[in-house]
């Protein structure tokens, strides 16, 4: 289907380069907007606070930004190939196989209560999903969403299930999923009518550091309540007003100032690409990735099976259709700010752009009689390889994501401002060698009536103690270790989970006053676990200081 001789004639003839590639799609204008959410400006500093407030999942410890970062292209930076924290061992459920997938750290599988439970995979750490994040910018163009496109453009009230907005409403349609799954943001069981409580009880951002002035001026010390009042007309916190704030800010997350975008609005591509790039776009234009990438996003919104994992690891798009034909397949991304949010494809499997034209170039990894057929060899030259990847990079690359510039300013999420609870202290093994050890990452919020704390490692069945206090509690325990009993001022005992030496483990939900004298109060946590393997009588986890905020 591709002419090498056409192509070289292209190249050659300078101007009959423009002449041919000359501009191909409209300029990218702002993203629909449906009838009945109207754009305000305060709507977007609402839906921003929103969108950025980790307060809205269960545990406090993700909000959508944490997965949809304006310099990772709106995707997650967190998914680095072969970090343990980011990988979903995948379908074999075994670690360090060729299913594993690279994607995004959520929660634990959290109860309503707040305590965690053990999950088959993850136990009692943070899920990681079984897809990659796909880029919340420019994502207010496409009639559906998500990989397999199980979400479109009506948006059905969360509760309710009644039609609230007919067309173009895809955004409010996706918004209102993540924030209830067990592996993102929801504790199991969750639904909207607990999300818009949650959001109603919290200071806006009570958790983010840095807040663009525009936004911290707008909030101005105010509640929830009283920002849904100025923006909707009623202090009233429904799911539906929520989720169409969010994605009222996500309309303004589009990125249309790239060179590419002044090629479209009619600047010849000799001005604006650079010669390795052109001979990118030409290569992009004859060996049919236009076919799929077409448009002012370079993306046709259809479904593919391309070959990146064998079409029963992921059932893709035949999981919302029942299809046959669909088995494996997804949908095409946009190619804007592709340099910055690797890795690449629904399992982030490629970690450069050159594995990803690599892989093109081979013509795929794996067959089914679905595969697209334009999924052959390609036969590309090192050049016309480096030339597609210069393409990729540069042209479609809106620099305003990587300087964070408005719209793409932001909070620092508290997950990324030191404020987590830090390990201090050594631990104090018990049997068979096993050190106990603490996790507690959510955040030491004054009013935070669910900070949970896990105890692993530790021996299975054995009773554990967890102290808190202004000082390590394990100064207690070395002043008179003969005499030392936890059990006068634990802030909560319990019967570890497991079996044998290692296994135990457990998960305490505390409850942090709304005390204003406490803010700023640094405190120690720690476990001691009854265990007859050790000269005293306990084993404990090394000590965990956080401090409190409000
Ligand atoms: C734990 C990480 C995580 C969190 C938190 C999260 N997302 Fe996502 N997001 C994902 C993943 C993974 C997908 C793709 C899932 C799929 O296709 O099955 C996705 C898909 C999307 C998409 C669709 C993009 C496309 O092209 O299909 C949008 C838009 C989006 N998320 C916005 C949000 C919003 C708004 C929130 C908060 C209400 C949010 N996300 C919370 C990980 C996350
Ligand atoms: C048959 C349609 C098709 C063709 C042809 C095609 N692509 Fe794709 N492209 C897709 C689909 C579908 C995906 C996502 C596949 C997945 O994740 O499983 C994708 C993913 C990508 C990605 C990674 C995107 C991301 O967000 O991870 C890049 C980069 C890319 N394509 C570039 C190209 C280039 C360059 C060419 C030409 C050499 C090309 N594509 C040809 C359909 C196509």
């Amino acid at each position: 289907m591709r002419s090498k001789i056409l192509f070289g004639a292209v190249v050659s003839i300078g101007f009959a380069a423009s002449a041919v590639y000359a501009q191909p799609f409209e300029p990218l204008d702002r993203p629909p907007v449906p009838q009945g959410n109207p754009m305000t400006a305060s709507k977007v500093k609402l839906g921003k606070a929103l969108f950025w407030d980790e307060q809205l999942s269960s545990t406090r410890l993700t909000a959508c930004a944490t997965c949809h970062r304006p310099a990772a292209g709106g995707s997650d930076p967190r998914s680095v190939i072969g970090q343990f924290e980011a990988t979903n061992p995948g379908p074999d459920a075994q670690y360090w196989t060729d299913d594993d997938i690279t994607a995004s750290p959520g929660i634990p599988m959290t109860k309503v209560s707040g305590i965690y439970l053990h999950h088959r995979v993850f136990d009692m750490r943070i899920q990681v999903g079984r897809r990659r994040a796909p880029s919340a910018v420019n994502a207010g163009y496409s009639p559906m969403l998500f990989w397999d496109g199980r979400v479109n453009s009506t948006f059905h009230d969360p509760v309710t299930g009644e039609v609230i907005l007919d067309g173009d409403a895809t955004l409010e349609s996706q918004a209102a999923k993540p924030v209830l799954g067990t592996a993102e943001m929801g504790h199991v069981g969750r639904d909207w009518v607990d999300v818009a409580a949650r959001v109603e009880q919290s200071r806006a951002l009570a958790l983010a550091t840095d807040i663009p002035r525009p936004l911290k001026r707008w909030i101005n010390g105010r509640s929830y309540p009283e920002l849904f009042q100025e923006v909707f007309g009623s202090p009233d916190v429904t799911p539906a007003r929520v989720i169409m704030a969010i994605a009222t800010y996500e309309r303004t997350l589009y990125s249309n100032r790239t060179p590419f975008d002044e090629f479209l609005a009619g600047a010849p591509i000799e001005d604006v690409f650079t010669e390795q790039e052109q001979l990118g776009w030409q290569v992009f234009n004859t060996v049919g990735c236009i076919e799929c990438h077409p448009g002012n996003r370079l993306t046709d919104e259809r479904f593919h099976y391309l070959g990146v994992r064998p079409p029963n690891d992921d059932l893709g798009r035949m999981e919302v259709t029942g299809l046959e034909e669909d088995r494996g397949k997804f949908r095409t991304p946009s190619l804007r700010n592709i340099e910055l949010r690797a890795p690449y494809f629904h399992n982030g499997q490629f970690e450069t752009l050159e594995e990803v034209m690599e892989f093109y170039d081979r013509g795929g990894d794996f067959d089914a009689p679905n595969k697209h057929p334009l999924m052959q060899p390609l036969h590309l030259t090192q050049e016309e390889e480096d030339a597609l990847v210069a393409l990729m990079k540069r042209p479609l690359t809106d620099p305003r994501l990587i300087s964070e510039v408005p719209p793409f300013d932001h909070p620092t999420l508290y997950t990324d401002s030191g404020r987590m609870p830090r390990r201090v202290g050594e631990g104090l093994e018990g049997s068979g060698g096993f050190m106990p050890n603490m996790i507690a990452f959510e955040p030491p919020l004054l009013g935070n009536d669910n900070f949970t704390v896990v105890v692993e490692n530790a021996l299975g069945r054995s009773r554990a103690y967890l102290l808190v206090g202004f000082s390590d509690p394990a100064e207690g325990y070395a002043a008179d270790p003969e005499h030392f009993n936890p059990a006068n001022q634990a802030v909560a005992a319990m019967i570890l989970d497991g079996f044998t030496a290692g296994e135990g483990s457990g998960s305490a939900c505390l409850s942090i006053p709304r005390r204003l004298s406490l803010n700023g109060v640094t405190m120690y946590g720690r476990w001691f676990v009854e265990d007859p393997n050790t000269p005293h009588g306990w084993s404990m986890t090394p000590a965990c200081e956080f401090t409190l905020f409000k």
